[in-house]
């Protein structure tokens, strides 16, 4: 079966998969083609012409398209909580019951439209609808390459009224044991208090996770905004999650946080800094996340841990690097599975996986986040000679000795080679390079380019063969979805890629999946003694990575980076 699956449902982070007799054989972001982060209100219509592509499909030769978006019946309790907890806006509370399909059936019509845009006969071809939680269940379970029982997590804002999923897989089906239903949101809880804090929902989370080990999480109570009781949770949806009237405002635009939030913990917090009492807010709202999805874990899965210790999480809240640490730690866990695409770009991938599991083919692992397209060096050469900058420019015959010896010089580098990574991170084919052992690197790399907040922590790339040592663990992290303590010994030697509180979001490489990579961190070491890069995803703030030669030679020329290689070209500034 030859299945592309879609996101764009939920309105943001449209992507396509396309999935061949159980092969992921391609993946990537509208955001990176259409250059609009999170491509907001759009269906992936660039990311599935590449996928077509890239596997040499015509689109008619498509078996079947598959939704992450589903209509949910009636007789679900997802409808009839979301209009009891919604009973203070009557009309949401009353379109939930009355025409509680209103989102599906318009996101049937977008992906019929956008069928035929991709040249897909919307007439010919099955459009298959795949529940949402389903979908982010199944890119993280068939992905996994689990093969004893597994829990299965899928923690996000919310799909069509789910907001939580927690089962277990087995024999490649899955399993439901217990889910929420908005408001109940664990991941809308957090974007709401991530709108408070001063950045924006689907972004900022990540900020406010890296201000977190700034503050005291002792220091504030935030029990108020989640009532937990070992089982089960509930938001106070008079303060965050909150629809219409309850909405805090501010110059004509509405919050998911209430007035009453801002009367008890003060004014929405502005500007770049780290500052109190923000700082112990964050710490206390990471605290909070952490304790209830840790004991979520525990009182639903427990007994799948205590059988066969394998666990797999999607959705938004996969994305958060310490309460993963959190679950690696939890006694009897050998091996948690994160999809790199944990939001909602991973539920092409799931809505697609599903569907090729139902259809009888076997899905293959997840080897690697490699999915989006490569441009040769010739294309790069092009690239130049068609750029209005007029980049000075020459072939290399040795890219990574050369990409080292600019970064043990104490340069940043903007290296681009291979396919473009699927998901948030840049895993050493669309970054910005430093060596993590020469001070000061990380304040250089955000003077030249990234302009991000200084707090926030930059992420280093290691050999396998030295993980154990500076990680202290042989856990599996290929894509940077979890954080490890760094050990004593390492943190004076690499500082500049150890956080605040002496974690780092590391991605182990190995030679298998990325030699070219490997090989430039090997010549690095063997000029610095360090096994190590700082790795940063290479775009400027509040834009996407870079997919193309064009767009990295605009972000390199719209920026003060000295230094870009992509693929064997070398590009300079005077
Ligand atoms: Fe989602």
């Amino acid at each position: 079966m030859k299945i592309l699956g879609l996101s764009g449902t939920v309105y943001h982070d449209a992507s396509a998969a396309l999935v061949v007799d159980g092969k992921l054989v391609a993946a990537a972001e509208e955001e990176r083609f259409v250059r609009d982060k999170h491509a907001k209100g759009r269906f992936p219509v660039e990311a599935a012409k590449f996928c077509l592509r890239h596997a040499g499909l015509d689109p008619r030769e498509v078996d079947a398209v598959a939704l992450p978006y589903a209509p949910i019946p009636i007789t679900s309790p997802a409808r009839w909580h979301y209009a009891w907890r919604h009973w203070y806006a009557p009309d949401r509370a009353l379109d939930a019951l009355l025409n509680g399909n209103r989102r599906f059936r318009r996101n049937v019509r977008k992906a019929r439209a956008w069928m035929a845009e991709v040249g897909i006969d919307p007439r010919r071809t099955r459009l298959v609808p795949v529940e949402h939680h389903l979908a982010h269940a199944s890119s993280a379970y068939h992905l996994s390459g689990f093969r004893e029982k597994t829990a299965i997590l899928s923690l996000d804002g919310k799909g069509e009224y789910a907001t939580t999923f927690l089962g277990y897989g087995e024999n490649g089906r899955i399993h439901p044991l217990k889910e929420f239903y908005d408001p109940d949101s664990l991941g809308g809880l957090y974007g709401a208090m991530t709108e408070y804090l001063g950045f924006e929902m689907l972004d900022g989370e990540f900020k406010v996770m890296g201000m977190a080990p700034y503050g005291d999480a002792a220091k504030y109570d935030l029990s108020p905004l989640i009532d937990y009781d070992g089982q089960g949770f509930r938001v106070n949806n008079r303060l965050v999650n909150v629809v219409g009237l309850r909405r805090y405002k501010e110059n004509g635009k509405g919050y998911f946080f209430s007035p009453k939030l801002v009367e008890w913990l003060g004014p929405k917090r502005a500007g770049d800094e780290i500052d109190h009492p923000y700082v112990h807010y964050a710490a206390a709202l990471q605290k909070q996340l952490e304790e209830v999805c840790l004991g979520l874990v525990r009182h639903y899965c427990g007994d799948l841990i205590r059988e066969t210790g394998r666990i797999c999480m999607a959705g938004g809240v996969a994305l958060n690097v310490k309460l993963n640490q959190r679950i690696v730690a939890l006694p009897g866990v050998k091996e948690l599975f994160i999809q790199p695409a944990a939001g909602d770009a991973g539920t092409a991938l799931g809505a697609a996986t599903w569907l090729a599991m139902e259809s009888g083919d076997a899905v293959e692992p997840m080897r690697h986040a490699y999915l989006g397209p490569a441009y040769s060096s010739d294309e790069c050469l092009a690239a130049c000679t068609a750029h209005p900058a007029r980049p000075r420019r020459e072939r290399l015959a040795d890219a990574p000795a050369k990409g080292a010896e600019l970064l043990a010089q104490g340069h940043p580098l903007a290296w681009f080679q291979g396919r473009m990574e699927f998901g948030p991170r840049a895993l050493g084919n669309r970054s910005i390079l430093g060596d993590p052992s020469a001070p000061g690197i990380a304040d250089t790399i955000n003077a030249q380019i990234k302009y991000r907040e200084r707090w926030r922590p930059f992420c280093p790339s290691l050999l396998d063969r030295a993980a154990r040592d500076i990680l202290q663990t042989d856990h599996p992290a290929p894509y940077m979805t979890i954080t490890f303590d760094v050990a004593e010994h390492w943190k004076r030697r690499i500082p500049e890629v150890v956080h605040k509180d002496g974690t780092a979001r590391a991605q182990v490489v190995t030679r298998e999946t990325n030699p070219r990579y490997y090989r430039l961190i090997e010549e690095l070491e063997k000029r610095r003694g360090v096994p190590v890069v700082l790795n940063t995803s290479l775009n400027r703030r509040g834009e996407p990575m870079v997919c193309s030669p064009q767009d990295a030679l605009d972000m390199f020329f719209g920026s003060d980076l000295r230094y870009l290689i992509m693929e064997d070209i070398l590009v300079t500034k005077p």
